[in-house]
């Protein structure tokens, strides 16, 4: 999390030419502020992604995947610097979804045991994966702990909840950042709490949904001391769509992840199969070549351009976009901060004052922006605690939109509000 660079230098890298660079292929009318949702592929990762369909319509799926083979590897390397694992701790999936259901369900509960969610922004799909998970195997329904009133996490009480033998956690979630602000949770303090908790109680395992984080903000799996996380292409990587991925930490004592097939293990004899050791017993075997592909190309961009660079653009054009909309059209900001953790990229509003959500939203529709809405059943806990509106508007600025591009959003708001 450290910033390792100045500031100035780090947002004098984006030069107009190498922004154009970053831009290209992307409608020049179209301003999209929906990074949090899925941003546009890069130039490289799109062709990278129509190579490979344009190879398979050739010689076929089989063998334009034996022909890409050593591409194919390299993803996971790519993916390992990004993180900072080995290869070996990784498998992709079709969606950051598929990759945290996965590990939830490979978690081994008992009557006796639960898992503990440690903040109130968790995500609607990760809490039904809890309750589903804890219901199907008889145990002892999730527990859900919100964030104190400051927003920090409440670490006296998830170590309170772990500590109490009632509970026996086998395992706590993080998300690291909610999809309905620029929350961005300590995930690191999480990891330092578990690692300091007396030996005679089980270290409950770890799992981390950085799907909102991954891309946008150096995320180093060593440094938070997490045993799994989830991760998307389609967000802050400006990947395609269809591609999730899963760390596994390495000499996790879980053998068998809840599903199987003869990718992460070998029918050895009629009533016996072998499990892969490393993260490949996580994945299956099929999967779009073609977009694994084009996700390795975005992880190697954003290595190119540096994590850390990324950072602290979005920040420069996120702090100017809430800066911007509360000065000039009057809107409420509701992000929240954890600390001194940095904002993420996400900007949400409040917009009754000029309409509804859907309805300014589709205003900015109108005039080529793309943003989007966030509901209350998306982030429960959170809307619930801090008596969120129904819905809210959210703007998520990528590196690759511009200061031009956040002052004509401000200016759509302004007509949107007259108009009101
Ligand atoms: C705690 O849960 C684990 C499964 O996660 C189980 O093996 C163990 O027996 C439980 N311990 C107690 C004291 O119930
Ligand atoms: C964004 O704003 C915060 C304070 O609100 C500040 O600490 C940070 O340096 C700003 N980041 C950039 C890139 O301007
Ligand atoms: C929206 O984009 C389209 C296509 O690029 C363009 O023809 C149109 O003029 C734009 N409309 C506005 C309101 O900017």
């Amino acid at each position: 999390m450290m910033r390792t660079k100045p500031l100035a230098l780090a947002l004098s890298l984006f030069t107009p030419s190498k922004l154009s660079l970053l831009r290209s292929g992307l409608p020049p009318n179209h301003i999209h502020f929906n990074a949090a949702g899925a941003s546009p592929m890069s130039q490289p990762v799109l062709n990278t992604l129509i190579n490979h369909l344009n190879l398979e319509i050739q010689v076929g799926g089989y063998a334009a995947a034996s022909e890409v083979a050593s591409s194919t590897s390299k993803i996971y390397t790519s993916l390992s610097k990004l993180i900072s694992c080995s290869s070996s701790e990784l498998a992709l999936h079709d969606s950051s979804t598929t990759s945290f259901t996965h590990a939830i369900n490979s978690i081994p509960l008992t009557a006796t045991s639960t898992i503990l969610s440690c903040s109130s922004t968790e995500y609607a799909s990760n809490a039904i994966s809890l309750l589903k998970h804890c219901k199907s195997s008889g145990a002892i329904p999730p527990i859900f702990i919100t964030n104190k009133d400051d927003g920090t996490l409440d670490l006296e009480k998830i170590k309170e909840m772990i500590l109490d033998p009632k509970n026996n956690v086998s395992a706590v979630t993080l998300t690291h950042a909610p999809t309905n602000g620029g929350h961005v949770n300590n995930a690191q303090t999480l990891g330092s709490l578990l690692n300091s908790l007396p030996s005679s109680i089980n270290k409950p395992l770890y799992l981390l949904d950085a799907c909102q984080t991954i891309g946008q903000v150096d995320v180093n799996v060593e440094e938070i001391g997490c045993d799994f996380l989830a991760g998307t292409s389609r967000k802050w990587l400006r990947g395609p769509r269809g591609v999730g991925f899963l760390y596994v930490k390495s000499g996790l004592s879980i053998d068998e992840p809840a599903w199987l097939d003869l990718y992460g293990a070998k029918w050895i004899s009629p009533q016996n199969y072998e499990v892969d050791s490393t993260a490949k017993r996580y994945e299956f075997w099929e999967g779009s070549v073609a977009n694994k592909l084009a996700f390795g190309a975005a992880i190697d961009l954003v290595l190119d351009i540096g994590i850390d660079n990324i950072q602290s653009r979005i920040q420069y054009l996120s702090n100017l976009t809430r800066e911007l909309i509360t000065k000039e059209i009057g809107l409420i900001n509701k992000d929240t901060q954890d600390g001194d953790m940095p904002l993420s990229g996400i900007c949400s509003f409040e917009v009754s004052k000029i309409g509804s959500a859907p309805y300014v939203v589709e205003e900015l529709k109108k005039r080529n922006i793309s943003v989007s809405t966030s509901g209350r059943s998306s982030t429960l806990l959170d809307a619930e605690k801090r008596d969120l509106p129904e819905m809210m508007v959210r703007f998520s600025p990528h590196y690759f939109n511009t200061e031009e591009e956040v002052r004509k959003v401000v200016s759509a708001l302004k007509d949107i509000k007259k108009e009101s």
